[in-house]
């Protein structure tokens, strides 16, 4: 048995805001945001989308590439909606605050009946979160079939504009993967150089550090400090980060992942056709490489386009690389990320 990824999409909105144009609104410059994060450019939402809709368009490519690519039976993307077992949502900017959950609501446009439908917010590391939490739940023997795991946000609206620290690094967008339970022995690679390559997720490393939550915190609408009638709003809910720490825990967690993900399988990185980390800043992955002795074209990197767009942006990579015909069949595949809690996590994929 396997659960293998049979197809990815993504959505990102086509409004295009450039370093210059962050130059325009903030005191900074192109120079300083490519120099200390390797961006150029983020993507945001038009005020009347909501992370639901670039949700769901994910979902729709992600169904069509399944039917494109003859990965399943079914003739059209909205039959294939309606087999769906679960809708895994990974998220920390759901349309409304706390209920519905927003995987509900993309559960409902798509058509999957029988689908459980939940989110999963843990900051940047909810797609890695997501794929483990959907993976267990279809491994149970109680469920045969197929999962859609998402990866959205909208960060442009819990974003301080003002604030030049924070406001460079983050952008919208979402992406998807369709898993599927497999059996039998259509889920077996032959192996090559005596490694063996069950498609699939092989493995998964999740943790979280929670002495860290003040690092990246949204202070305030929730129960801690609720909005009271008739107050004000100066400013809307906004993130706010400690940047430097957020920093070396993160350099810390990506190489401790790797290097377990690797070791935990008798791996090599010889064995790794790719690696793809949360697109948070590239000076992040870069140190992590180098701490691990990777060479730097091991790691996709694509934040230079779309910045930080926290649980998307691992899905939104998969897809690029997918579409473009980068990975195939066989490829050994790591995730990695990290996020606010502060949590962290891997995936080993055999694509
Ligand atoms: N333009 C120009 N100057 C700036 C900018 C900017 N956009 N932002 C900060 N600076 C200045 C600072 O004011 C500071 O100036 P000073 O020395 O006069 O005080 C100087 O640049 C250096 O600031 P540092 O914070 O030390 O810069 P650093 O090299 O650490 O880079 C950064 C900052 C990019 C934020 C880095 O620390 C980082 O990437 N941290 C991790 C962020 C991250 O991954 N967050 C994940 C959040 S995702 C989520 O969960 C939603």
């Amino acid at each position: 048995m396997a659960i293998e990824i049979i197809a990815t999409g993504k959505m990102v909105p086509p409004q295009r805001i450039s370093n210059q144009d962050m130059a325009e609104k903030v005191d900074t410059d192109d120079e300083w945001i490519r120099s200390h994060t390797g961006i150029e450019a983020r993507h945001i939402a038009s005020a009347d989308v909501a992370v639901s809709d670039l949700a769901v368009e994910a979902a729709w490519n992600t169904l069509k590439m399944a039917i494109d690519r003859a990965e399943v039976g079914e003739k059209s993307p909205e039959e294939l909606a309606e087999t769906l077992d679960l809708v895994v949502l990974g998220t920390t900017t759901q349309d409304f605050y706390g209920c519905p959950s927003t995987s509900c609501l993309i559960q409902n446009r798509l058509g999957a009946k029988k689908a459980a439908a939940m989110d999963v917010t843990v900051a940047c590391s909810g797609f890695i979160y997501g794929l483990e939490t959907a993976a267990a739940l279809l491994s149970s023997d109680r469920r045969r079939g197929r999962a859609l795991v998402i990866g959205a946000e909208t960060l442009s609206r819990i974003t301080d504009w003002d604030d030049r620290s924070t406001c460079v690094l983050f952008g919208d967008g979402a992406g998807a993967v369709l898993l599927e339970k497999r059996d039998g022995e259509g889920s077996i690679v032959p192996s090559e150089g005596g490694v063996p390559k069950r498609r699939g997720l092989v493995r998964t490393i999740l943790g979280a550090d929670g002495s860290g939550w003040e690092y990246l915190v949204i202070r305030r609408g929730g129960s801690r400090n609720p909005w009271k009638t008739g107050e004000t709003v100066e400013k809307n809910p906004h993130v706010e980060m400690n940047g430097r720490a957020v920093y070396n825990f993160a350099v810390k967690v990506i190489t401790e992942t790797i290097a377990r993900l690797m070791e935990e399988e008798s791996l090599t990185i010889d064995d790794i056709a790719r690696i793809v980390p949360h697109q948070a800043n590239a000076r992040i992955v870069q140190a992590a490489g180098k701490r691990l002795g990777i060479p730097e074209e091991k790691f996709f990197l694509n934040i230079a386009e779309y910045a930080n767009t926290s649980s998307a942006s691992i899905p939104i990579a998969l897809d690029e690389l997918n579409r473009s015909g980068k990975l195939r069949r066989g490829d050994l595949v790591i995730t990695v990320g990290f996020g606010g809690g502060l949590t962290y996590g891997g995936n080993l994929i055999v694509w």
